[in-house]
């Protein structure tokens, strides 16, 4: 099943969400709608409060279906180690047609669980370990224009709210 991206402006958005505690049947199909949402929207993560889910989980693929191997499930993700900086464009299925470059770690590595419900550790590098930050601030409520100057923040938000009234968001 397709959700809908839930956008900005939805409180959903800005809480943290709530751990991940049955890795069950559910949760496997919730992992499948999410990765078919997330490509239906051509993006390359996704975290289940952005389809109004408000769950501690989030699907990455940086290869776009190219790779199987690439599929990544992060439940209850936490950065365990930060390397280095990198700066480059980043955007959000949740604040479409904006684009603002964000300094992330250049060497991430996150904990996560998988869907057994067994930890393991990951590290990325470039796309990856910005995505790793980008999905695991999803999670804490945080959005990545959360990481701009108020001033650039600032100029979007007054973007969106002219097409909500527009009725265009
Ligand atoms: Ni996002």
């Amino acid at each position: 099943m397709i959700y809908p991206i839930v956008k900005y402006g939805n409180p959903v958005l800005e809480k943290p969400a709530e751990p991940v505690t049955n890795f069950d049947e559910d949760l496997a199909k919730l992992v499948e709608d999410m990765f078919e949402s997330m490509y239906a929207a051509h993006g390359v993560g996704l975290a289940a409060p952005q389809i109004g889910i408000s769950r501690r989980l989030a699907v990455i693929d940086i290869s776009f279906r190219k790779d199987a191997k690439a599929k990544l499930v992060l439940a209850n993700p936490q950065i365990v180690k930060v390397e280095g900086k990198q700066r480059g464009d980043e955007g959000c299925l949740s604040i479409p047609d904006f684009r603002e470059p964000v300094t992330r770690g250049q060497k991430v590595t996150v904990r996560a669980q998988n869907l057994q419900g067994e930890w393991f550790e990951e590290t990325g590098e470039e796309l990856l370990a910005r995505a790793f930050q980008h999905e695991t601030d999803h999670l804490n409520g945080k959005l990545y224009i959360s990481h701009l100057s108020a001033l650039k923040r600032d100029l979007i938000k007054r973007k969106i709210r002219k097409l909500m009234k527009a009725g265009e968001w």
